[in-house]
């Protein structure tokens, strides 16, 4: 079987995750515009978001433009919806970033109604409260908390503001007095931006509009979801979330679809760990605590684990290169140590934020945490990366949180709750290389056994098993 089976009769499909972003949508968005989507679209999010698109054979990695995008010259369609928050700076540089390449953009189209990141969000969420190290949620730092906040207020500046200067300048004003300790100068802040503004004019649409006419006619259709359903600002772990509803309800509502139109969501599950950046509580975390604050800290980027661990590896011009299954590697994803292990496990995985470089904090796959992002996104799962592990002698899978005598299969969005359950794990045995399989059935039996006890107790289908970054090592179930 191949994705294209999962495909047929399907006009709209979404890929969102189950977990708390970082599962590697991008694969499989990739995949779909380019091979499938008439139109790509985003709904949620902003320039927190990170994914690799890859430009003439060169891996590049976008923020804000959907991996569409290098399809433009077919005629195809790419969409920033009306849900999103844009940072106009952010996505001029994108755009030279695509002149540069000979990538054309005619397709492009920005919503009029989404949000504009302006200078003072970033400046407010760079402010030293939103610092993981002091006790924030330890955000991405782009301004996305801040612009959504002026959103839900009722003053923010939408795109299609910037073009009338005397309303732009009022509301600007109004900010000012928001935020008196940025001393906000409307006049250089209108000129700061007019340039950005010009830039992304000729692509404003009413996109909402336009989505609506692509389903009449039938175009075929890809949400591209951002961030995960446990960072949604509506079912995720409150406030240590984004600001944006990441679930298949906001990133449909971001382009003016129905969570109903869509055909085929897909949310994505990292397998048999999963991953979180920033702060926030993380049950299954491989190190608890002691991982959470290390994390948090600077200096422990991937280099720095990989010299403090004496695995060999090369650095030049910013690239690093090491062997992921180096002898060190992999006795370090058998250690005994939790927190040691964690360590393994990312550098094997090659868990470092696509946005701001942070170590990302590890630990199993959490399947109480996943039958409720399954039960909130529905749709079919698609396991990433269970490649990444092998060489381990053991992994487990989370079922249940026990508190005192008590076990709970019911996920929490409460802190708290959280931060006091101690997750009750089915072992299994681990396995060797995977990277080559091709088919369910040929999947080590002790994988199968995890996947079958993961369906069973999520009440979710797993549709595909991803066994490595490149589009044929998939497995479609
Ligand atoms: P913000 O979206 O920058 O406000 O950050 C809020 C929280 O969401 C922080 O814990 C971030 O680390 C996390 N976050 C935001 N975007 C991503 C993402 O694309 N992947 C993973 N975590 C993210």
């Amino acid at each position: 079987m191949t994705l294209d089976n999962l495909l047929k009769g399907v006009q709209t499909v979404a890929v969102i995750c189950n977990q708390w972003g970082d599962t590697g949508k991008g694969k499989f968005s990739d995949y779909f515009a380019s091979q499938w989507a008439d139109v790509t679209a985003r709904g949620t999010g902003g320039n927190n978001a990170g994914h690799t698109v890859v430009v003439n054979g060169i891996k590049k990695v976008f923020h804000l433009i959907p991996a569409g995008i290098t399809n433009d010259s077919l005629g195809k369609i790419t969409i920033l919806g009306n849900g999103m928050v844009i940072d106009l700076e952010v996505l001029s540089s994108e755009l030279d970033e695509l002149d540069s390449d000979g990538v054309s953009y005619n397709n492009l189209m920005l919503s009029g109604d989404a949000n504009v990141i302006m200078p003072y969000h970033v400046n407010r969420d760079r402010a030293k409260h939103q610092s993981q190290k002091n006790g924030g949620i330890g955000s991405t730092g782009r301004g996305i908390g801040p612009s959504y906040s002026d959103k839900i207020a009722r003053r923010g500046i939408m795109v299609r503001d910037l073009f009338d200067e005397d309303n732009l300048a009022n509301k600007i004003r109004k900010a000012s007095e928001l935020y008196p300790e940025q001393n906000i100068n409307v006049e250089e802040v209108i000129e700061r931006l007019r340039p950005y503004a010009e830039r992304v004019h000729p692509f404003v649409r009413d996109t909402v509009a336009e989505m609506h006419r692509f389903m009449g006619e039938g175009k075929k259709i890809l949400l591209e979801g951002a961030q995960g359903l446990l960072l949604s600002i509506e079912h995720g772990t409150y406030p240590y979330v984004t600001s944006s509803d990441c679930s298949l309800n906001g990133t449909a509502g971001g382009v003016g679809l129905s969570a109903k139109d869509i055909d085929l969501p897909l949310g994505i599950v990292k397998f048999p760990f999963m991953t979180r950046v920033g702060a926030g509580p993380f049950p299954t975390e491989l190190g608890g605590n002691m991982s959470e604050s290390y994390c948090a800290e600077e200096g422990h980027t991937r280099l720095d684990e990989l010299q403090e661990h004496g695995i060999p590896h090369t650095s030049s011009n910013g690239k690093i290169e090491y062997n992921w299954r180096d002898p060190r590697i992999i006795e370090m994803i058998n250690s005994e140590d939790f927190f040691t292990q964690g360590i393994g496990i990312r550098l094997a995985a090659s868990e470092y934020g696509a946005t701001t470089g942070r170590p990302r904090r590890v630990g199993w796959t959490d399947a109480v945490a996943a039958k409720y992002a399954s039960r909130i996104n529905g749709g079919l799962m698609i396991l990433t990366k269970p490649d990444s592990l092998s060489g381990l002698n053991e992994f487990k899978i989370c079922y249940g949180y026990e508190r005192g005598s008590e076990v709970s299969e019911t996920f929490s969005r409460d802190g708290e709750l959280l931060r006091s359950a101690s997750p009750v794990y089915k072992s299994y045995q681990g396995y060797g290389d995977i990277g080559d399989i091709r088919s369910h059935g040929n999947l080590p039996r002790s994988l199968k056994e995890a996947i079958y006890d993961f369906e069973k107790f999520t009440s979710g289908k797993v549709a595909v098993v991803s066994v490595g970054p490149d589009r044929e090592e998939t497995i479609v179930i």
